[in-house]
Order: structure tokens, then sequence, then C-alpha cells
């Protein structure tokens, strides 16, 4: 358990979307070992949800799920009311939420894509818009920030993904959602920024880690020797949504072991 001179977040409130597992659960976990009551957000896996829930309260805070889809507007305007009705205010958004639905191009539905556009892009758009209007129905409080906001990005905001456009696009799009909008609101002292994980073991590539050849393969990808644990994320995050990180507006936080240093340039002449 953290020491208590380590509750940097006590008396704040965080919403965490997409927290029923991996970097969600991660990042809502840690943000409850530094004291803040936690809305755990999830879709469709209210086991998961409870876990993370329970994680939470073992932390010593206070924590309940909530089911919402955050690419439906009324979902996430119910998500943002019962936070404020259970813990009174909002005072940190993660927007975590994010799915792939892989294909080849032209393999590529626009079912799929519209839904991989819709949770990643569309969703953080609609959780920070409702963050951003509760930052400022309450004020000041206890923080330097009006309000804090960290966008899940991904080293695709920059790497393309063949294979995976959709996702990669939601990922850019994210990228500048969060750097227009930081410098929108940086006047109003609400800090948005974003992290750009890179290949973190959790169930969205699950077939990659959980594969010995493909795990070889991706190593070289990733200088540090390791794939990352969503511990890894929940830590950067916790950081990121206290007053240590006051003066980051607008910035993408890469935590990706080296993935985006072009390690394949390694050894090349
Ligand atoms: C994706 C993972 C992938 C990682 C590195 C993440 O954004 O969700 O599936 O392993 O990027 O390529």
């Amino acid at each position: 358990m953290t020491e208590a001179s380590e509750r940097y977040l006590a008396d704040q409130v965080a919403v965490v979307t997409g927290a029923s597992s991996g970097l969600g659960q991660a990042c809502a976990v840690a943000l409850a070992r530094r004291g803040a009551s936690v809305a755990v957000n999830y879709h469709h896996d209210a086991d998961g949800a409870a876990q993370t829930v329970r994680r939470c309260e073992e932390a010593g805070a206070r924590a309940f799920a909530f089911q919402a889809d955050v690419s439906d507007e009324d979902g996430v305007k119910a998500l943002f009311a019962e936070t404020v009705d259970t813990y009174a205010t909002v005072d940190i958004l993660v927007a975590n939420a994010g799915l792939q639905k892989d294909a080849r191009f032209t393999d590529l539905t626009l079912k799929d894509w519209n839904t991989v556009i819709g949770v990643n892009l569309t969703g953080a758009f609609l959780c920070m818009q409702e963050a951003v209007r509760q930052f400022r129905r309450q004020g000041m409080r206890h923080s330097r920030a009006l309000g804090k906001i960290i966008a899940m990005s991904s080293v695709h905001d920059v790497i393309p993904w063949a294979g995976h456009v959709n996702y990669a696009a939601s990922k850019g799009g994210l990228s500048l959602l969060v750097k227009s909008a930081a410098q929108e609101l940086a006047e109003e002292k609400i800090r948005v920024n974003a992290i750009a994980p890179g290949a973190i073991a959790t169930a969205i590539n699950k077939s990659v880690w959980s594969d010995p050849a493909q795990m070889e393969a991706l190593k070289k990808l990733m200088p540090y020797g390791r794939i990352g644990q969503p511990e890894d994320i929940g830590e950067a995050a916790a950081w990121m949504a206290s007053d240590m990180a006051d003066y980051m507006v607008g910035h993408t936080m890469v935590v990706d072991g080296g993935m985006e240093l072009y390690p394949e340039f390694r050894d090349n002449g």
C-alpha cells in the first residue's frame, strides 16, 4: 500500500473509462493508491469492473462501477451525472476506453471503421466535453489546475500500422484532439495531455504476447527488452494527474520501452 504521504490525490475524484481491465484498471488503481475516489466506467465486463472497484477499495479509496458506452452521448452524460451525484465533483478524467477491430485495408468494413473511431476518438471527445463542463461548474478545488484530462493514445498516433488503419487513424486524431483542446483550455487552467503506450500486455494484444514466436518478433521492436505492464501506464497517469505535472500542457508522453526510437535502424550502418 502507498504511504499516506503519497496520497497526493486525496479529496479528488477521477472518472476512468474502459476501466474493467488492462490499462484502465491499472490507471484506476494507481489513482486510488494516491487517494482519489474513482468512477470505474465499463462497457460490457461487469465482473472486471467489480474487480477494479475491489482493488481501488483495497488501496484505501472509494470507487463505484458504472456501465456506459463512451461513444453514446447520453451514456457519457449519465456517467458524469452519477459521478457528481456520488462524489460531488470530477477533478480528473482518464479517457482510456479503446478497442481494435483489425483488418486488411480493403477488407475493413465501414461498421468496424465507425466502431473504432466512435469509441477511441469520439468517445474521448464526448468524455472530455463533459469533464470540462463539470470542471467549470465546480471551480478551483484541491489542485493547482481546474481539472486534468489524460487521453490514452498509442505509439500508433505517429507509427503507421498496416492492418490497423482504423485504430491508427483514431489515435492520430486523438493526438491533435488533445493538443487543440489543450491550446483552447489552458487559459482556464485545464490541463489536457495524453499518454502513448507501446506494447503493454493486456487483452487487446494477448494473441501476440501469448505466442512465443510473435513475442520474439515484438521484442525486436522494444529496445528495453520487455513488454510493458499495465502498471507502467497507471503510474504515468497518476503522476500526470498530480500537481507534480502542473506545467505539462498539451503533451503526449510516450511510455513504450523505446518502441518509438526506430529500433530497426540500430544496426543499420
Ligand atoms: C495496441 C497494441 C500494440 C501496441 C504496439 C497499442 O496501441 O493496442 O495492440 O501491441 O500498440 O504496437
